[in-house]
């Protein structure tokens, strides 16, 4: 009944409809740890709140997920609702917003306050605004600047009033439009995760564990594709402890561009690796799908039937702003500035 009870506003999935598990979204581990402890709580609601009691602190189970598209927020969330048996309402939060200011705050309230009696009577729920931006901010249909602020009013008073009256209901937030989010609505949320493009390490594997998924539905996958990763792998990896032994600090991939300047100057890495960059883990998963398609009519999955599928694709990184990609790290910092005016001394003539 609660599929039709909130049908209107979302999808409503219990462990059994959930496909993907919390080990399907590679990487993320801190996020993983927090959330394990989250859903712990969520389950216990009634002994961690009365613990909390005592403390005169009200529990307040919120979760900001922001980051690019593809990057696993809905995803992993799901996961962990199938890992912790907790139904989840994934709420697509334009279908709240109506260009009538009253309808959008009641749907707001509608939602909360329903999905608030569920947890209420049968302990447990979670509720997921996906692309909560929707409610408060340019993007969403409300045109006026002053009906924004009232429906994010709303949205915060019918968020406060359920964290005080104590049900179990987690309310969980997600956006790639995090700059365009109202402050009031960010600060609302006790976690905020931040999700990113996966670096090399993480791309490696990702890319590992879709080709793995493959060979286990026994479609043949030629062994290069292994050797070429693994080999690719090792050149950025000797590049990178290079690179860092001479700057005397760690590096990461999207920190600044020195990794992948440097790559390009020694001019030897051409591989999946380096084609991955600014791919999100669902781009890499539709390239997968792709090179399926081919796989199956010459019945083995190549490297280079691999290689051209994701390169056909494309990674999202380019589709959206460079802020918004790689964070405000990009900006560089005075090390990276002072490198870069040394950079032919620190590093020698290029190699041919
Ligand atoms: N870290 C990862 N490891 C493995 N697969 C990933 C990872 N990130 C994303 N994916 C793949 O991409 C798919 C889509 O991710 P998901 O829909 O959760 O992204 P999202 O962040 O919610 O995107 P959006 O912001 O567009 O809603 C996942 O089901 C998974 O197959
Ligand atoms: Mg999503």
């Amino acid at each position: 009944m609660i599929k039709d009870r909130l049908g209107k506003y979302g999808a409503v999935y219990f462990s059994g409809d959930i496909k993907e598990s919390v080990e399907d979204i590679l990487g993320n581990e801190t996020k993983k740890e927090i959330l394990d402890d989250f859903f712990k709580a969520l389950i216990k609601y009634d002994e961690f709140s009365e613990q909390l009691k005592n403390t005169k602190l009200t529990p307040n189970l919120t979760v900001l997920l922001y980051g690019p598209p593809g990057t696993g927020k809905t995803s992993l969330t799901r996961g962990f609702a199938k890992k912790y048996s907790i139904p989840i309402c994934i709420v697509e939060s334009d279908r709240l917003v109506s260009p009538l200011l009253g309808d959008t705050i009641k749907n707001i309230r509608g939602v909360v306050e329903l999905a608030a009696e569920i947890s209420k009577e049968r302990g447990a729920f979670i509720l997921f605004f996906d692309e909560i931006d929707a409610v408060g901010s340019e993007r969403s249909n409300i045109h006026e600047v002053g009906e924004i602020k009232r429906a994010v009013i709303s949205f915060l008073q019918v968020i406060d009033r359920v964290n005080y009256e104590g049900v179990p209901l987690a309310i969980f937030g997600a956006t790639n439009h995090q700059h365009q989010l109202d402050s009031a609505i960010w600060r609302r949320f006790t976690f905020h995760f931040k999700f990113d493009f996966p670096d090399y390490n993480l791309r490696k594997q990702i890319i590992e564990g879709f080709v793995y998924k493959i060979e286990n539905a026994k479609i043949g996958v030629d062994n290069s594709i292994f050797t070429n990763l693994n080999k690719e792998y090792k050149e950025i990896q000797d590049i990178v402890k290079e690179l860092e032994r001479k700057l005397g600090r760690k590096i990461s991939e999207f920190d600044d561009n020195i990794l992948w300047d440097e790559v390009k100057r020694k001019g030897k890495i051409e591989g999946l690796l380096k084609l991955t960059i600014g791919y999100s883990g669902s781009d890499i998963e539709r390239g997968t799908k792709v090179a399926l398609l081919k796989a199956i009519n010459s019945e083995l999955l190549t490297y280079d039937i691999f290689y051209n599928s994701l390169k056909m694709v494309g990674g999202t990184a380019i589709h959206v702003e460079r802020q918004d990609i790689l964070s405000d790290a990009r900006t560089p910092t005075k090390a990276q500035k002072v490198f870069e005016e040394n950079k032919k001394k620190l590093l020698g003539p290029p190699e041919i």
